[in-house]
């Protein structure tokens, strides 16, 4: 099937042309946040996005899984910077109100420097969100030919795939933690803990559960259960943006994937560009404790 491969380029990041315009983009800098909103924030596959939003709409409904399994994630908690979202937000009527982004903080922080909104950050072990984002490069017909795995690897390391530098996005976000009202979260404790991740972010959002309501979101929120829901496993999407036969989007949702597929020089490589470009960053995450 053909590529859609369209680009669009903003401040220096690319990003897919099909659902991002140069309008689209500016609007997004300039959105005018309200204290109520919850802002969704990850680089791309490092599960902030769907699993994310999952949790947070089964929070808002407390437990009820009624209006994540009838409308889709992207109208439920569209993306700020993507065409349709200025126009979605006109008609919705929802409070608060969920967004979705992946773009860094330094194009959306003045945005924000005035909002008390929610955020909540994602991140994920950077070695399996490269693994993860290949895979989906081979099915979305949107983004470009990944070409080899050893030539992806140098790309997300040199930050020149779409959505720009995992580096910059990470420790963009993660060193204004006390100036924003954030709270982050990495894929590695939602795995591991499933139910006090929820909990977490019940108690952030001001929104606590009853026992049978956070059972319920426990379960709606398993990723058999969303593998299932075609509200949120990008089923709906037309074979030419995403070629169901080349992959799924819920593919594997396991820790440590990325020991399939990187050889012994290559996570090396890996580990040398991490040290090097997060030296100037304090924090100490999850997947880099031995
Ligand atoms: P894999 O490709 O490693 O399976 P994003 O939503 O940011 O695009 O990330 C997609 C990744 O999140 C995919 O990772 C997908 O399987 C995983 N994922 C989504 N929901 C999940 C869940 N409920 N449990 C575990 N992993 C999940």
């Amino acid at each position: 099937m053909a590529r859609l491969d369209v680009t669009e380029i903003f401040h220096g990041i690319s990003y897919p042309g099909h659902l991002h315009t140069q309008d689209s983009l500016h609007h997004a800098l300039k959105f005018p946040f309200q204290d109520t909103d919850v802002l969704i924030v990850s680089y791309p596959k490092s599960v902030g996005t769907t699993w994310m939003q999952e949790i947070v709409t089964l929070i808002s409904s407390r437990g009820d899984p009624h209006l994540s399994q009838s409308s889709p994630n992207w109208t439920r908690a569209p993306w700020l910077e993507q065409y349709y979202c200025a126009d979605l937000l006109k008609s919705s009527t929802s409070t608060p109100r969920v967004l979705t982004t992946h773009l860094p903080h330094d194009l959306l922080g003045p945005a924000l420097q005035e909002s008390k909104g929610q955020i909540i950050y994602v991140s994920r072990n950077p070695k399996d969100v490269l693994v993860s984002f290949y895979h989906f490069h081979k099915m979305a017909n949107f983004l470009p030919d990944p070409g080899s795995f050893p030539e992806f690897l140098h790309q997300f390391l040199e930050g020149t795939l779409h959505f720009g530098s995992w580096f910059d996005h990470i420790k963009g976000w993660t060193s204004q933690a006390a100036a924003l009202n954030l709270l982050h979260v990495t894929y590695e404790e939602m795995s591991k803990d499933l139910r006090g991740t929820i909990n977490r972010v019940s108690s952030f959002l001001q929104r606590p559960l009853l026992e049978h309501e956070l059972n319920n979101c426990v379960k709606h929120c398993s990723f058999s259960c969303m593998k299932d829901n075609k509200m949120i496993n990008y089923s709906l999407i037309p074979d030419e943006i995403l070629d169901h036969s080349k992959g799924c989007f819920m593919r594997k949702g396991e820790i440590g994937d990325w020991k399939n597929m990187f050889t012994g020089e290559q996570n090396r490589y890996f580990d040398t560009v991490f040290k090097s470009k997060m030296q100037d960053c304090i924090l100490k995450f999850v997947w880099e404790k031995p």
